[in-house]
């Protein structure tokens, strides 16, 4: 028996490493899952291997028509919805506070705030149907700590906590949790490319540097993440909701 058996769930993000791994997971403990991501190739070849109980769609979350499609997709599909993980996000650019552009800014807020934003407005009907759901957003370590050189995705993965906790206390009564997951440094493609654009050419001095602040020693994994996930959208969760779900190998303990 699946810990996810007969439910549905949307991931969006699905095609990065975060996402993949949690679909794939989501789908192995029996869940029905649409896998959306800016591209249809990705998330069409990886819904095409799970088989059934998968779809993938073409979704831009800074869209809100997208993100009603993708919706639309679970009901057309599988005839319900019972939880969605908002998990979708860039890094941005790399660079101190003062030299950020409005563009810059705006781009980060679009698909880390607003495309979470819009995938819980999108969602919600559906799960009300279902009598209940969990909704878990990606926020990150850097949703509850400063970092250096990140101020545009640092403020809106605080922001995704702020929005996470507000539902929670809105939606408690309608038996609708929603948390987030935190994750630390994940050894993915966005790390990859936070370390690069910090120390171009010397990524490799800067990973050192963030492990070096991990208690546990490395980078967390996707996996372990996708974990976490899973717990959240299951029924071994139900009593957790409006919280921060901190993945990061000991790094916030300092
Ligand atoms: N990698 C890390 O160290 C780390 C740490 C903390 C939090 N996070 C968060 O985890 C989430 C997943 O990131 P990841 O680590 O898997 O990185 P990733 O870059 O592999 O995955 C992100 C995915 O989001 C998709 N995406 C970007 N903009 C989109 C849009 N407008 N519409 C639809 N999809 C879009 C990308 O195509 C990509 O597949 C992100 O929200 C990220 O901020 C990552």
């Amino acid at each position: 028996m699946g810990r996810l058996d007969g439910k549905v769930t949307v991931v969006t993000g699905a095609a990065g490493g975060i996402g993949e791994t949690t679909a794939r997971l989501a789908h192995s403990e029996g869940a029905s899952v649409v896998l959306a991501d800016l591209e249809a190739g990705g998330v069409e070849k990886i819904a095409s291997e799970l088989g059934d109980r998968a779809v993938g769609v073409a979704v831009d979350v800074t869209k809100r028509e997208d993100n009603e499609r993708m919706v639309s997709a679970a009901a057309e599909k599988f005839g319900r919805l019972d939880g969605a993980f908002l998990n979708a996000g860039i890094e941005g650019e790399v660079g101190p506070f003062d030299s950020r552009s409005d563009e810059a800014w705006e781009k980060v807020f679009a698909v880390n705030v607003h495309g979470v934003r819009y995938g819980a407005e999108a969602a919600l009907p559906l799960i009300r149907e279902a009598g209940g759901g969990s909704l878990v957003m990606t926020s990150s370590v850097a949703g509850l700590r400063g970092a250096a050189g990140l101020s545009p995705y640092v403020a809106s993965k605080h922001a995704v906590l702020g929005m996470a906790r507000t539902l929670a206390v809105e939606l408690g009564p309608e038996g609708i949790r929603v948390n987030t997951l935190n994750p630390g440094p994940v050894d993915n493609r966005m790390m990859r490319s936070i370390e690069e654009q910090a120390k171009p050419g010397h990524g490799d001095d800067v990973r050192e540097g963030f492990i070096a602040r991990v208690p546990m020693g490395r980078y967390v994994t996707n996996d372990e993440c996708a974990g976490m996930v899973v717990f959240l959208l299951s029924d071994a969760a139900s009593g957790c909701t409006g919280n921060a779900f901190v993945v990061d190998g000991g790094y916030c303990a300092h």
